[in-house]
Formats: C-alpha cells, sequence, structure tokens
C-alpha cells in the first residue's frame, strides 16, 4: 500500500472473468487496489499472474481485513453472482463498514433489487450503487461502457476511477451518473434488451442468407465485415462476421456449424419485457428476441416437427444483400427505439430524469450495443426530440425512409419462403402500428363493450363513458 493514502482506492470483491478484468483495469489506471474472493487461493493466483501490476493489487483473503485495506470513505466494488449471494454479501460485511462508505454491485442485477438494497441503507450513513458495467471481459479490462446510479455521494468518491477505467469515445468517458438507486442497473437492463434484439435480428438476416440463399458461413460472415464499412457498423456486426468466418479446429468445419441452435439467457432480456410490460409499454422487437431464445431451446421438439409440419410456402425471391443491410437498419432503429421508450417510461414512473442523449453517448463505445447509429441517436436527442418520439427525430425519420422499404420486402420474402423472422416482422409491426393516426383498437372496444359493457370513448365526444347500441347475437 502506498504511504501518502489511509489504504488502497477501491477494493475489489469477486474475481471471476469481470471482477479480475476490472481490478486489473484500476491498476493498470494507477490505483491501488485490495482484492478479495469467497475462495481465498484464487487471490494469490491472481496477483501472480498480474505481472508488472501486482505492486497495485493488494490480497486480502479475510473479508474485515479486506475492508480495512481500503481508505476511508470507502468505494467497495462486488462482482459476485446477483441475487442471494449480493444480500448475503451486504449483511456480512456491513459490521465491518463506517459512515460514508459505498458498496457497489457491479453485476447484472434485477433493478428492484437494487432499489430495494439502496432502501434498506438510507439513513444508516453507508451508501448502495447499482453500477451496469457492459463490454464483457475485454470491455471490463481494456475499457467498458458503465451505466451508475445511487447518491451523489458515492458518484463523486467513485467518477475519478470510473472515468479513468472507462472506454473513450473522441475522448469523452463511457461512464456517467444517470439517476438515484435502481437507474444504473436499469439502463444496462435495457441496454441488454436491445443487445437481445439486435443479435436476434442479425441471427434472422443470417437464417435468410444461410436457408433461402445457401450460402456458407464463410460468404455470409464476409458480407457482414463489408456491412462493418457502412451505416450498420457496431460491435455485434464486427463479431458476428468473425465468429461466422472461424473454423472447428477439430472437425475444419466452420465453428458456427458446430454450435447447437439453443441459445441460453440469464434473464436480463426477460426482466426488460416484464418491467416494459408493468409500465404499459410493450418492445416487441425485445420480446420476439426473447421468445425466439426460449423457442430455440426446444430443440427436441422443433427436430420432431420438422418432417410433420407443412412449411406452406410459396415461391419467394431471395432478397438482395442491399435489402438485407437496410432492413437490418431499419430493424436496428426500431429496437433502440422501442428501447428508449421504455427508459421514458421508466424515468417518469421513478421520477429519475434520465438523460437519454447521454445515455447514447455512454453508448458509444466499450459496451456490446455499440454502434454508429448511437451518434446519430445522441445527436437527435441533444437536438432534435424527445424519447419517445425518437422515430419521429428527422435525421432518424430519413434513415427510416430509405430503410423500411427494404424492411417491407425482406420480411415479405422471409414470410413467403418459411424462414422465421419474428424479430424483424415485430419490428415492422410496430412502426406500422405507430405511423397510423387511426388504428383497430375501436374494434377491440366494441367487442370489449358489447361482451363485458367496459364502456369506450367516442370520437365525436370529449371523454366520458359510453355504450353502444349493438345488435343481439343470433340464437344458436
Ligand atoms: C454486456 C453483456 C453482458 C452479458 C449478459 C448477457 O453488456 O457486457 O450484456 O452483460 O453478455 O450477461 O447475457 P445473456 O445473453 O446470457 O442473457
Amino acid at each position: 500500500m502506498t504511504s501518502t493514502k489511509q489504504g488502497a482506492d477501491i477494493g475489489v470483491y469477486g474475481l471471476g472473468t469481470m471482477g479480475s478484468a476490472l481490478a486489473l483495469n484500476l491498476a493498470e489506471n494507477g490505483f491501488d487496489v485490495a482484492v478479495s474472493n469467497r475462495e481465498p487461493e484464487w487471490i494469490d493466483d491472481f496477483i501472480n499472474e498480474a505481472g508488472a501490476l501486482a505492486g497495485r493489487l493488494h490480497g486480502t483473503p479475510e473479508l474485515e481485513d479486506f475492508v480495512q485495506a481500503i481508505a476511508r470513505p470507502r468505494s467497495i466494488l462486488f462482482m459476485i453472482p446477483s441475487g442471494a449471494p449480493m444480500d448475503a454479501m451486504i449483511k456480512a460485511v456491513t459490521p465491518y463498514l463506517d459512515e460514508g462508505d459505498t458498496l457497489i454491485d457491479g453485476g447484472n442485477a434485477d433493478f428492484n433489487a437494487t432499489r430495494r438494497r439502496s432502501a434498506d441503507l438510507d439513513g444508516t450513513g453507508l451508501h448502495f450503487v447499482g453500477m451496469g458495467v457492459s463490454g464483457g471481459a475485454e470491455g471490463a479490462r481494456k475499457g467498458p461502457s458503465m451505466m451508475v446510479g445511487g447518491t451523489a455521494h458515492s458518484w463523486a468518491q467513485l467518477r475519478p476511477m470510473a472515468e479513468a477505467i472507462a472506454a473513450k469515445f473522441e475522448g469523452d468517458p463511457c461512464v456517467d451518473h444517470l439517476g438515484p438507486d435502481g437507474a444504473g442497473h436499469f439502463v444496462k437492463t435495457v441496454h441488454n434488451g436491445i443487445e437481445y434484439a439486435d443479435m436476434q435480428m442479425i441471427a434472422e438476416v443470417y437464417g435468410i442468407l444461410r436457408d433461402a440463399a445457401d450460402l456458407p458461413a464463410a460468404k455470409i460472415g464476409a458480407l457482414f465485415e463489408r456491412w462493418q464499412e457502412g451505416p450498420l457498423s457496431s460491435y455485434l456486426i464486427e463479431v458476428s462476421a468473425a465468429a461466422l468466418q472461424s473454423t472447428d479446429a477439430k472437425t475444419g468445419k466452420p465453428m458456427v456449424d458446430v454450435i447447437r441452435d439453443q441459445a441460453g439467457q440469464k434473464g436480463t432480456g426477460r426482466w426488460t419485457l416484464i418491467e416494459a410490460l408493468k409500465m404499459g409499454q410493450s418492445a416487441s422487437t425485445i420480446e420476439a428476441a426473447v421468445g425466439a431464445r426460449g423457442w430455440s431451446s426446444e430443440k427436441d421438439t422443433r427436430v420432431m416437427a420438422e418432417p410433420l409440419l407443412p412449411a406452406g410456402t410459396q415461391d419467394a425471391s431471395v432478397p438482395s444483400e442491399d435489402d438485407l443491410e437496410m432492413a437490418l437498419l431499419a430493424g436496428r432503429i426500431l429496437g433502440h427505439a422501442q428501447g428508449f421508450r421504455i427508459l421514458a417510461a421508466a424515468s417518469d414512473e421513478f421520477s429519475w430524469d434520465l438523460d437519454f442523449a447521454r445515455i447514447s453517448e455512454i453508448w458509444r463505445a466499450g459496451c456490446i450495443i455499440r454502434s454508429s447509429l448511437l451518434d446519430d441517436l445522441s445527436d437527435a436527442f441533444r437536438n432534435e426530440l424527445p424519447a419517445c418520439h425518437l422515430i419521429l427525430a428527422p435525421r432518424l425519420r430519413t434513415r427510416l425512409e430509405s430503410s423500411i422499404p427494404a424492411l417491407r420486402r425482406v420480411v415479405a420474402a422471409a414470410v413467403t419462403s418459411g424462414v422465421a423472422v419474428p424479430a424483424l416482422a415485430a419490428a415492422l409491426g410496430w412502426y406500422d402500428s405507430m405511423r397510423r393516426g387511426r388504428g383497430t383498437a375501436n374494434l377491440v372496444q366494441a367487442q370489449r363493450d358489447f361482451f363485458g359493457h367496459h364502456g369506450f370513448e367516442r370520437t365525436d365526444e370529449d371523454g366520458g363513458k359510453h355504450h353502444g347500441d349493438w345488435n343481439s347475437l343470433s340464437p344458436s
């Protein structure tokens, strides 16, 4: 420990992939880091492998010693599984803490739990921060994007370290304090929802190229690599291109061709939907993506169904590569717009006053959904329109004008040839619903009133609850 300070600048507890990468990133940026782990034998291994950074890492197997090794007011970052382990850790560590100390949960936690934990510590002099960290292991080591919640006190403490280790977009650190209690974790959850939608839409375009155009993986990867030079430029296109062009050393086959088509999920996509629905929102592209992961896990049923269920397909043309590129761009814009509507609803519901321009800005580097589109979104939020109207912002409308026709052609071709495109179709369905001043909910209201006397508003009167002069059903 350096002699000028009364301890380490920060503590990192949990030396798994993300925790160890963040501890090394902090050390590399000149911070002294106390480190600890539930399995104490990991600590020495971690420090021994840290090379030149080992001098800044201070291993402390006992929880009390770990806390005492950190300068006050303490910042303690926990990179441990979310849920019960976090509650148990708060209970275990609290007796060793002092007024002004901040506990930071850097995992993907349910923001409701973060709000509860913040409320529990309210008035105790201790602080709780839910911090979303995006970018995977490489991001955590070289520069993640971080979405910070909690109190202003904690942010003042954490800020110099967070800004130092964050990814930079043209010099701007991709981290900010987004609001109190669960705001950081909520924004990270929605980030992941958008991530799910984008990944699914890329996979759907891959499906069209593989199953309708009969292209081998490497060719699809090469096409994605070319798209990386255009408006789709993004981390997810980049990794998809690289993954599709990778070869399995064991069989010599394309890597993707030896991977079982059954997607895992840890829950953040589902949380996005649950919270959206609770607030009366619908994020259909995200829902399609979560649903598609669910269906993918029914592998045995799908294999059984394949020879049994008729496709009922008609002749269909394969969309052009340009159309596929533009369709994906339209889907990405609509997926992001739906994500920001959820953020807008939560900002109102929890009085967070979220800054949507800033959120777009801190997503421009370091995180999984980083893309050139986010630059447009931040400009739109700064200079054009509020969140719930993102698709009405002039620069987004211009982009949609040139990409929606392609999305229509791609969805139509996929539907007629029997290739599943649930997320792209959902994006288009939402777009078509939102661009019509007169929808079809008048009939839904009529049905509700007919069978349930639920009432409706009239188009020719303000407010009020009316009932219809319904014809009775003919006796059956
Ligand atoms: C990120 C990622 C990261 C991780 C999630 C998604 O922003 O770095 O979102 O948090 O990939 O765990 O996980 P699932 O796909 O397993 O739900």
